[in-house]
């Protein structure tokens, strides 16, 4: 069973959005199953590596997309929408840095704390824009 399953719950209202959200889940399912499932030790450590690079890429460009349909819509919530997109990549990197040092393992309450604060973040901030943007002829 996957991780991280996407849920029509979620669902902002905006499709390119709900897709990004899809693509981040598939992510997150990705470093889930290397971590856990992998064996080789070595190899797990390489592929980890590179799909965490992979997430918080994703996870850039997506905040970036939204922030900038905030800016050219005059969305009220901006400054405190971008606030929290900031801590998050914050706190994916620091789970990178840590993955790279092979100071901390890449723990399962470190997945649970990633996954649950992405979903509060689209259940609450994203679907906060949905009507907004919807009314300024985004779907
Ligand atoms: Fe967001
Ligand atoms: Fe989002």
């Amino acid at each position: 069973m996957a991780f991280f399953k996407w849920d029509e719950a979620y669902s902002t209202n905006v499709q390119e959005f709900d897709n990004d959200h899809k693509k981040l889940i598939d992510l997150f399912n990705g470093v889930y199953k290397q971590v856990f499932e992998c064996e080789d030790l070595e190899e797990e450590r390489a592929l980890t590596h590179q799909t965490l690079v992979e997430l918080l890429e994703y996870v850039k460009y997506h905040f970036t997309a939204e922030e900038e349909l905030m800016i050219k819509f005059n969305f009220p919530q901006y400054v405190e929408h971008k606030k929290e997109h900031e801590y998050y990549i914050q706190e994916v990197n620091k789970f990178l840095e840590q993955h790279n040092e092979g100071v901390v393992a890449l723990s399962f309450p470190t997945f649970m704390f990633l996954k649950e604060w992405i979903t509060k973040h689209i259940m609450v901030r994203d679907k906060s824009y949905g009507k907004f943007f919807n009314d300024s002829g985004i779907n």
